[in-house]
Parts: structure tokens; sequence; C-alpha cells
């Protein structure tokens, strides 16, 4: 692998341990997944925030780099965290938890990383232009980045991304090529695609498919006609989920699909595999439900207006979470949202989500519009799920 003097200075531990180790990550990625050189990125979304997914290995880790003087190059993002920043009580927190995820956050900031806590950087100021290379971990927002934005990153973990961010650079593999970014597949969809539990459902239907086909495969996807910026980042996030996947193209939908032609190799998603995949992710009677929560990915203002005005003069009868991001729901404050949705009873749990925040063992039935919340729901804490429409997930926290 080449690498330029600037890269070998780093390698050498001129611009400190931290530094030196974060290119010792990428220099070996590199060498694994044959890049021929490093590739500077234009920005960062790093994962791996939750103190409850990291734990003290993963906290000592980041302290260890930012005390070895690790300074972002590039514009970095980060991840949700496993809490509220300001409202952590109210969402049942405990402290111990608190001064732990603090500690986290006070490693990132140390190290120049904007503590913007949300998985959905692209929707304010993580906006990365079309052909651009980034490093982004967050499998949901790497295959919004890739597929919908048409930038160019791999699925990163989050040491590699800290490393892409402490450096400016990552090695020029994967999806960073043309090659590797021609669809293999073609999925033509013979099913009703409307709102986002039937993309979350496609997201499942496909996703499954490519596991049993093999990793890396790129989904050419006919006959979905229309998606809005909310179906695709819940269909993003489901088929990254369900199919390990970084990337898909959508005819008139997204940006690089034009530069290709549908592969020979094909399958076809029947209304029968959305419903299947739907009923897979029902497993909670009506009745059971405890906890609601709408935002995976993070809420756009849009979706926390249409909560707002679906709220105006009801009361939530359960724990009903909104999850957004700190931005976003500064917007909503000025608005008057936040006001009219906390009047209802529902808890904005902003900088965090229902994944990744602590409350294994709380809650025994969860109802959301994200395959994506069910899934980890299930998987994490051991949650029955209810998918559900938006409206449908709003009418049940009133029920
Ligand atoms: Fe985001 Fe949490 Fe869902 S990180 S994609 S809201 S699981």
């Amino acid at each position: 692998m080449h690498l330029t003097p600037e890269e070998h200075a780093y390698l050498a531990g001129e611009n400190g341990p931290a530094a030196q180790k974060a290119m010792q990550i990428l220099a070996t990625l590199g060498r694994i997944y044959g890049a021929q050189h490093m590739i500077p990125v234009r920005s960062v979304q790093i994962a791996g925030v939750s103190y409850d997914n990291l734990g003290e290995a993963g906290l000592a880790w980041l302290s260890e780099m930012a005390a070895g003087g690790g300074q972002a190059q590039v514009f970095t993002t980060l991840n949700p965290a496993g809490m509220d920043i300001e409202n952590y009580q109210q969402l049942g927190i405990p402290e111990d938890f608190a001064i732990n995820q603090r500690r986290v956050l006070a490693a990132f900031e140390a190290m120049g990383v904007v503590t913007t806590c949300s998985c959905t950087p692209y929707l304010f100021g993580n906006l990365p232009r079309f052909g651009e290379h980034i490093a982004w971990s967050e499998s949901s927002a790497v295959c919004y980045a890739n597929a919908v934005l048409g930038a160019r990153t791999n699925r990163e973990g989050g040491p590699s991304a800290l490393a892409a961010a402490l450096t400016g650079c990552t090695p020029a593999y994967g999806y960073h090529l043309d090659e590797n970014r021609r669809p293999s597949l073609h999925v033509d969809v013979r099913a009703q695609i409307r709102d986002n539990p039937d993309f979350g459902a496609l997201g499942k239907a496909i996703g499954d498919q490519l596991q049993s086909r093999g990793a890396n495969r790129v989904p050419y996807i006919t006959a979905v006609t229309d998606a809005n910026l909310e179906n695709l980042k819940s269909f993003c996030a489901s088929l990254a989920t369900f199919g390990g996947a970084a990337l898909f193209h959508m005819p008139g939908i997204t940006p690089e699909a034009d530069h290709f032609s549908p592969p020979s190799q094909s399958m076809t998603i029947t209304q029968d595999d959305l419903d299947l995949a739907k009923a897979s992710l029902n497993n909670a009677e009506p009745g059971e439900i405890d906890f609601v929560s709408l935002g995976c990915p993070h809420l756009t203002l849009g979706e926390i207006q249409r909560i707002a005005q679906a709220l105006a003069g009801k009361q939530v009868t359960k724990e009903f979470w909104i999850t957004t991001s700190r931005p976003v729901k500064g917007m909503a404050d000025r608005m008057g949202y936040t006001a009219l949705i906390e009047r209802a009873g529902a808890k904005f749990a902003t900088d965090t989500c229902c994944v990744v925040a602590p409350i294994k063992g709380r809650f025994k039935a969860l109802a959301t519009d994200s395959a994506k919340a069910c899934y980890y729901a299930s998987a994490k804490n051991g949650s029955k799920t209810r998918l559900l429409s938006f409206d449908d997930v709003i009418q049940e926290a009133t029920r």
C-alpha cells in the first residue's frame, strides 16, 4: 500500500500517539482489504457512543486517544448517546449511567468531535455532496449517504471512523471505488409500498435475501415509484440492519441508478413477502404495549410537526418517546411543537433513542413504525414488538 510522506509521518508518531494509533488502524485495514492508497475524507460520523454499548473498556480506549492528543482533522459528528443529555432523569436514566455517559462525551469533545448525538447528521449540516468521500459509521446513515446522497463511504466501525477523523483519510477500497458500486442483483418489487412500515418491511424482505445470497450485494430495486426523505431513512435503516447493505440503487429515486442497467440475476418481492416480513416483527398483542416510540432513525422536523398536530387535545396513556437530534428539537421548540407534544404527556428523548438507551427490562412491548427498532428492541432488550404506521403509533400511545 502506497503511503504519502505525511501518512508515513503519522505512522512514525510525529503527530502524537493517538494519531499514530489511528494511522496504524487504517494502514492495517488497507492491507487487509487490498487498498492501494489512502483517500482524503471530507467528513466523519462516529457510532459507538452509548456507554451502554461501550462499557469501561470502550471508554478507556476513547480516553486514551484523547489523552494521546487526538484531534479531528475534518468535520466529525457523533451518533446518539445512551441518554438525553439535558433530560435524562425524566426518562428514568440512572445518575451513575449519566456520569459515565458524560465521560464518553467529554473524551469526544476533547478530540474536537462535534457532539451532535444523532444518527441523521445529514439533516443538520453534515450533508456530503454527490461523489464525496467520507468515513461514516452508523449503518442507516452509511446506507443513506451512499445510496440517497451518492457520497462514498464504507460501513465503518466506531474505531475506524475515529481513526479517519484523527487523520483525515481512509483506505481506498470497497464503496470508495467505482467497480464496487455496481448493482449485482435486480429486485423487482410487486407490492404496495406506501409508508415507513412498508419501507421497513421491504428492507427486511430484501435484506433477508441478501444475507442468504452472500454478503456485499448491491441491489437494484425497481417498481418503487415514490419515496420521501422519511421513507428513505426508514428503508436504509432496515436494509442495513437485516441485509448488512451499505448501498442500493432505485431508478427515479437515487442518483446513481441511471449509471447502471438492471443486473441479469433477479428476484421478485411480492405482497406476501412484505406481509411475512411485517408479521415477523409483530409478536406483541395490542393490549401488551407499554412503550411507544417514534424516531428511528431520528425524526425530521416535518415528522415532529405531524406528531404535534396529531396529539393536539389528547393525552398519552403510555410511556411515549419522541427521539430526535438536538438541532431539530431546537426548531421544534421554536415552532411550539415541543410544548404541544409535552402537554399531551409524551417525552422528548433527544440525543438518544429507544435502542441505545439503557432500558433493558423496563418495558414489555414496544410499538413503533421502525423495523430496525423492532429488531433491536427484541434482540437487545428482549422486548416484544408491534410495527405500526406512524399514525397508528400515535393512536396506540393515546389508547
Ligand atoms: Fe438511530 Fe437509534 Fe435507530 S441510533 S437508526 S434511532 S437504533
